[in-house]
């Protein structure tokens, strides 16, 4: 029999390369090869190491795009990701098949709809993999059916409140960015309702989520007319089943670390530490920086921050623009990246204040850690509602001055709920655990997301007999 092929296309950021790049290793593990492809620009920064056997990479678009980042001017870049994707992906499809690897199935993440175009023009079937969590899937669905003007018509009000079926309440400080008029990234909604539009040419089409059954029951089953399933956390298995204790890389960073931290986390006692990241896209402003490393700073507990380098070649590094750097450096660390995986796992981590980017929310639950939810953009602030009110295993940010800052009291208020004996914050470190061990069991054998991929290899698999 021949073995099934995947070709799967990820939108060229972090957060969408790391979950694919799992998503990838599981099915091989079922049995399944897969040819990985994202932009030329990615995949020559990705640093992919200890890649398994039956992965194999291609690159969509040419060099016009090489150099393109995310975040430059976004309109055109999608736009010209969308005209020369179609075309070289086109291609790689037909000479794959000329060299007898026809592809099985098209499986692409969100914001390429135009993939599963060029997958139907080569009648090869294709499934969408959705990044974030379900919960925003449903959301995305009702204000593109029925809910738009009524959004709209509303999100400036902050007393607002809706209620879609299947989901908590929510308030427009709860809802994805993109909702808000004044968003550069305009680009977004157009795309995903193109998605679904997509999506609803095929009778209850699959997608394939990264979340799990335990944490999003309703969401996952909200709307009939789409098959939501389960396929997560898309991390490595050593911090996940353990199955492979070898797997602890994502195995594609774009950015580099130096990985010199782990000593200093280790002589931390059991956990001390608070651990800071944004993620791979949010640039906080330099106020809002500021305030953040005076809570750091007041709250007296040592601190392992992630300040990305400035992309644009600027020649003053982003941590070097803080006023209080020598005393930061004196209580804690500041890196340009880490393996964030690796980090949540220490036993020294005791609470994550993050932007709440659904891989970050997803990692910190398997590892057990409760968050400072402080979203930016997009889903965040959707996901630090979830993680509040409903997983219960964080404390959000609030009290916004004027100028949308966080001031520093603020920030240490959080981290003393976290970090100190309050009976709120024992609880929310005790549902932290909680998830860690629903997580796993969601992983391995047997649970819920291992025998649904499972499920999907095997349907993978008919198409080649
Ligand atoms: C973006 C959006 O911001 C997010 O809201 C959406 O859900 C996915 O796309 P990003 O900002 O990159 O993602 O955040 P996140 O989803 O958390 O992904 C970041 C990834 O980079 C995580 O897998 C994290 O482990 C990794 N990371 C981050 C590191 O390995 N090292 C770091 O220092 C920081």
């Amino acid at each position: 029999m021949v073995k099934p092929h995947i070709l799967l296309v990820t939108y060229p950021g972090q957060g969408h390369i790391n979950p694919t790049l799992q998503f990838a290793k599981r099915l091989i593990n079922n049995g399944v090869s897969v040819t990985y492809a994202t932009s030329k620009f990615a995949v020559r920064r990705m640093n992919t190491t200890s890649v398994p056997d039956g992965l194999s990479f291609a690159a969509f678009t040419d060099d016009y795009l090489h150099g393109f980042k995310p975040g430059d001017d976004i309109q055109h870049y999608m736009a010209e990701l969308k005209r020369l994707g179609s075309e070289t992906l086109s291609e790689l499809i037909l000479t794959s098949a000329n060299e007898g690897k026809r592809f099985t199935c098209v499986v692409y993440s969100v914001l390429l709809p135009w993939v599963g175009k060029v997958a139907a023009a080569a009648e090869i079937p294709s499934v969408l993999i959705w990044t974030q969590p379900a919960t925003i899937f449903d959301i995305y669905y009702y204000y593109f059916n029925g809910y738009g003007d009524f959004i709209r018509n509303n999100v400036d009000d902050p007393s607002f409140l809706v209620k879609f079926p299947g989901l908590p309440e929510l308030a427009s400080r709860d809802l994805p960015s993109f909702f808000i008029p004044s968003n550069q990234y305009e680009f977004a909604l157009p795309s995903l309702e193109e998605q679904m539009e997509i999506l609803d040419e095929q009778t209850k089409p699959k997608v394939l989520v990264n979340t799990f059954d335990a944490l999003e029951p309703e969401a996952l089953k909200a709307i009939d007319k789409y098959n939501l399933v389960g396929i997560g956390p898309l991390i490595p298995s050593a911090f996940l089943d353990g199955k492979d204790p070898s797997d602890t890389y994502f195995g594609g960073d774009l950015f580099n670390s130096l990985k010199d931290y782990f000593e200093w986390l280790n002589s931390k006692p059991k956990s001390s530490v608070i651990y800071v990241s944004f993620g791979s896209i949010s640039d906080l402003s330099k106020p809002q920086m500021e305030e953040i490393a005076r809570g750091l700073l007041d709250s007296g507990r040592p601190f392992l921050w992630v300040i990305r380098e400035n992309q644009d070649e600027e020649k003053q590094k982003e941590e070097d623009k803080l006023s209080c750097k020598e005393e930061l450096k004196r209580q804690g660390k500041i890196v340009p990246w880490c393996s964030q995986v690796e980090v949540l796992s220490h036993p020294s981590v005791g609470c994550f204040v993050t932007h709440c980017g659904w891989n970050s929310t997803l990692e910190s639950l398997t590892s057990g850690v409760p968050l400072v939810a402080f979203p930016q953009w997009t889903d965040q602030w959707t996901n630090a509602k979830l993680v509040a009110d409903v997983w219960k295993t964080g404390v959000r940010v609030s009290n916004f001055n004027k100028e949308g800052i966080v001031e520093a009291d603020e920030i240490k208020r959080c981290l003393e709920l976290l970090m100190g004996n309050e009976e709120r914050g024992i609880e929310m470190k005790s549902n932290a655990k909680k998830w860690k061990e629903l997580a796993r069991d969601a992983a391995k054998e047997g649970g819920s997301s291992n025998k649904n991929i499972k499920k999907f290899a095997d349907e993978i698999a008919k198409h080649c007999q």
